[in-house]
Order: structure tokens, then C-alpha cells, then sequence
């Protein structure tokens, strides 16, 4: 139950701060693209093109299933995790961290980013995904933080509200 878990959207800077955290509290770090791509041995890209964004997102769930029965975790989700109901249970294993940095700054730094699928449709369709998500994040988080200046004014008010 005293668990780290980073959630926002695509470029909120989630893992940056999940590393940060996890070095000051001397906790175990887990990224769950990360983690998915170490155990599929292919990149997230890789999966949504062969089997699809639903078999990507079986195995979110899979992986926040398992990790909510550990502790003493950072934890990283990718960006759609949090906004899948079935995995609200799951964040109950520790405090939810909102990261936002705002649509402007969200467009700057991920429109065009051909690593990531759900960018492919263009600004239009990332505005209007991160409208639709951000009450969600919101509903699941215990701590919002402001993610849109440097990482290390972030990581200040995080440790700040910890
Ligand atoms: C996604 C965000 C990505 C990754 C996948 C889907 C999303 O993670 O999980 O491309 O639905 O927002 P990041 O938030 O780490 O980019």
C-alpha cells in the first residue's frame, strides 16, 4: 500500500519523475511501457501494430494487477492506464500522483512524436483525447501537480506534498 503511482497524460513527464522519486526514496522503479516492452522483447509501437491497442491494453491490466499486491514501488503508467475503469482497483495500492503540464506544453512536446501510436492522428485528436481524460485523472488522483516548468521545480513540490 505504500506505493508510488505517476499518472497523466502522454508527456506529462511521469517517468522522469518516477526515477527521481524512487532515487530519494530509495524505492524500486517500475515503468510499465518499460516493463511490457522488457517482457514482450518488442516496443509498444510493435504491439499496437501486430495485435492491436486491445491486446496492448490486456496487458496493462495484467501488469497493474500484479504489481498492486507488491510494495515500496515507484510506479510509471503509460498514459492510458489510468483512464481504463477496470484498472482502478488496482491503484488503490498506493497514492496517485496526477502530473500535468497543461495541453499547450503537451503539444509541444509530444505532437509529432512517431514513438508514441496515439499520436499519429495529429493535434486535434490529442486535444480532444486529453480533454476526455483529464476528470478521469483527476477522479484517481490524490495529489495534483503542475508538470509544466523543469523537472526539478516538479520534483520540489512533489517531495513538497509527500
Ligand atoms: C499511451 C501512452 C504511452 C503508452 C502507449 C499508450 C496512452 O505511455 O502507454 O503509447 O494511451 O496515452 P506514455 O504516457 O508514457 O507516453
Amino acid at each position: 500500500m505504500n506505493n508510488l503511482i505517476l499518472c497523466g497524460f502522454m508527456g506529462s513527464g511521469k517517468t522522469t519523475l518516477a526515477k527521481r522519486l524512487a532515487e530519494h526514496f530509495g524505492m524500486e522503479l517500475i515503468d510499465t511501457d518499460a516493463e511490457i516492452e522488457k517482457r514482450e522483447n518488442r516496443s509498444i509501437a510493435d504491439i499496437f501494430a501486430t495485435d492491436g491497442e486491445a491486446c496492448f491494453r490486456a496487458k496493462e491490466t495484467e501488469l497493474i494487477k500484479e504489481l498492486s499486491a507488491r510494495d515500496n514501488l515507484v510506479i510509471a503508467l503509460g498514459g492510458g492506464l489510468a483512464v481504463n475503469e477496470k484498472n482502478h482497483p488496482y491503484l488503490k495500492s498506493g497514492r496517485v500522483i496526477l502530473l500535468d503540464c497543461g495541453i499547450e506544453e503537451t503539444l509541444k512536446r509530444i505532437e509529432g512524436d512517431k514513438s508514441r501510436p496515439l499520436t499519429a492522428n495529429g493535434r486535434e485528436d490529442i486535444i480532444s483525447r486529453y480533454n476526455f481524460r483529464r476528470p478521469i485523472y483527476e477522479a484517481v488522483a490524490d495529489i495534483i501537480i503542475d508538470s509544466s516548468e523543469d523537472i526539478d521545480r516538479t520534483f520540489k513540490t512533489a517531495i513538497s506534498l509527500l
